[in-house]
């Protein structure tokens, strides 16, 4: 085992990365999340009980390993309250620390997330309205609020009048959306706030540089995936923070100088909530049947996902861009009984033939996929990788040799003990 791992998604998000990286915490020292915020959605399933968890790093049912939101995380301190006192009903406090430098959602970001949906039209994301873009446009402008400030009353006065005034100005005069916030009421529910959050708030890229100096385990655990990164993915349909491995270190401030384990998580098929090209989308009346199989619907939103075939081209640019060293292969178990599937090999795009996504958002539009057929298979009961059915294996094998990466983990169900590890 390498001392750092990174976890990523390779498609649109919701492979299943909470999963995999509950299945690892255990192993590490720290999990550190470092990038998106409640946008995302994380489902885990443990000793019999189904955890939703948007801010909280996937590792907090692992008591032994410290959880930390990094400084690349973008945290709603209310969303966050919430969801630490939620998990104290069961669990004990959660072993968790927030970065000072990780930036501040205000009642302001949601709104104008609205806003931008509304003014973007047929090139807007389908954002999941959570002030995710405000937020991050407000740290580029450098007029954004850092949960450090929340706990120091001057300086947060200094800087929430700065972003107050501006964030308004652009609500009201651009937008013409009504805001009836004042300066005063949110400064005193964001100061107790702070207080709220105080003994979980640390200098955490410090405390990571000494745990990795002193040889400490973290696993790293990305949000959404690749397809919506900013600058790898299908931009501008895609969120605002960068998921490929890369990011681990600027969202966490460990400048990782060894070899890393890097895993993408990749669902059996592709699953996509928002808007934006999708090559190898089903019509409706055969996504119904992956969708309710796979509860495909989004953790945070509850919005229907769009379904589509297993694409091989958005993958192999997973592979490409995080630099990963394998994959684990999620909800296979949701295709059982399906006589044959279809994979994505390549595009055709104004009828030559790409194996590369390419840049240009108008030649994604035009993409038609090119499929392969295999046949299905019956049930995935079977708890080693031998005794899977043979259609199940040469799946698997067939994607990996199509990709060039080594499959690492095989996931046939939510719960823990539904893996199958396969060694190279
Ligand atoms: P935003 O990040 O909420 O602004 O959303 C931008 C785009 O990313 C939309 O298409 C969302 O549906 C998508 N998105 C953001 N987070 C997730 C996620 O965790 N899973 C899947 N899609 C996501």
């Amino acid at each position: 085992m390498t001392q750092t791992a990174i976890i990523v998604g390779t498609q649109w998000g919701d492979e299943g990365k909470g999963k995999i990286t509950d299945y690892l915490a255990r192993d590490f020292d720290f999990v550190v999340r470092f990038h998106g915020g409640n946008n995302a959605g994380h489902t885990v399933v443990a000793n019999g009980k189904t955890y939703k968890f948007f801010l909280l790093p996937s590792g907090v049912l692992s008591p032994g390993t410290v959880s930390v939101i990094g400084n690349g995380v973008v945290v709603d301190p209310k969303v966050l309250i919430g969801e630490i006192n939620n998990f104290k009903v069961n669990n004990s406090a959660p072993n968790l620390k927030i970065s000072e430098r990780a930036h501040v959602i205000m009642p302001y970001h949601l709104l104008m997330d609205n806003g931008l949906g509304a003014g973007q039209g047929k090139l807007a994301a389908g954002s999941t309205g959570r002030g995710i873009a405000p937020v991050y446009a407000d740290k580029a402008y450098r007029h954004g609020i850092r949960v450090g400030d929340l706990i120091e009353p001057e300086l947060f006065k200094e800087k929430l009048e700065k972003s107050y005034y501006f964030n308004t100005q652009i609500l009201t005069k651009v937008f013409r959306l009504p805001f009836e916030r004042t300066i005063e009421d949110i400064y005193n529910e964001y100061l107790a706030y702070g207080q709220e959050l105080l003994p979980y708030i640390h200098d955490t890229e410090l405390d990571l540089y000494n745990a990795y100096a002193q040889k400490k385990s973290i696993l790293f655990e990305g949000a959404q995936g690749m397809s919506l990164d900013p600058d790898q993915g299908m931009y501008p349909h895609g969120t605002s923070s960068n998921n490929v491995a890369g990011y681990a270190s600027v969202g966490s401030g460990v400048g990782i100088n060894e070899k890393s384990k890097i895993i993408g998580v990749a669902k059996a098929y592709v699953s996509r909530v928002g808007n934006s090209p999708f090559i190898t989308e089903l019509p409706e009346n055969e996504a119904v049947y992956i969708r309710e199989k796979g509860a495909e619907y989004g953790t945070t939103t509850g919005r229907a996902r769009r379904i589509g075939w297993l694409d091989l081209v958005q993958i192999r640019q997973s592979v490409r861009t995080s630099g990963l060293s394998e994959i684990a292969f999620t909800k296979l178990d949701v295709l059982d009984g399906l006589k044959e599937l279809k994979i994505c090999m390549a595009y055709e795009i104004d009828g030559q033939i790409t194996l590369e996504m390419p840049a240009s958002l108008s030649k994604i539009r035009r993409a038609k996929p090119v499929y392969t057929t295999l046949p299905g298979w019956e049930d995935t009961d079977a708890t080693t990788y031998e005794t899977l059915p043979h259609n199940l294996r040469h799946y698997i094998e067939f994607v990996e040799k199509k990709i060039n990466c080594h499959i690492s983990f095989v996931s046939l169900g939510a719960d823990r003990e539904r893996t199958i590890l396969r060694l190279r």
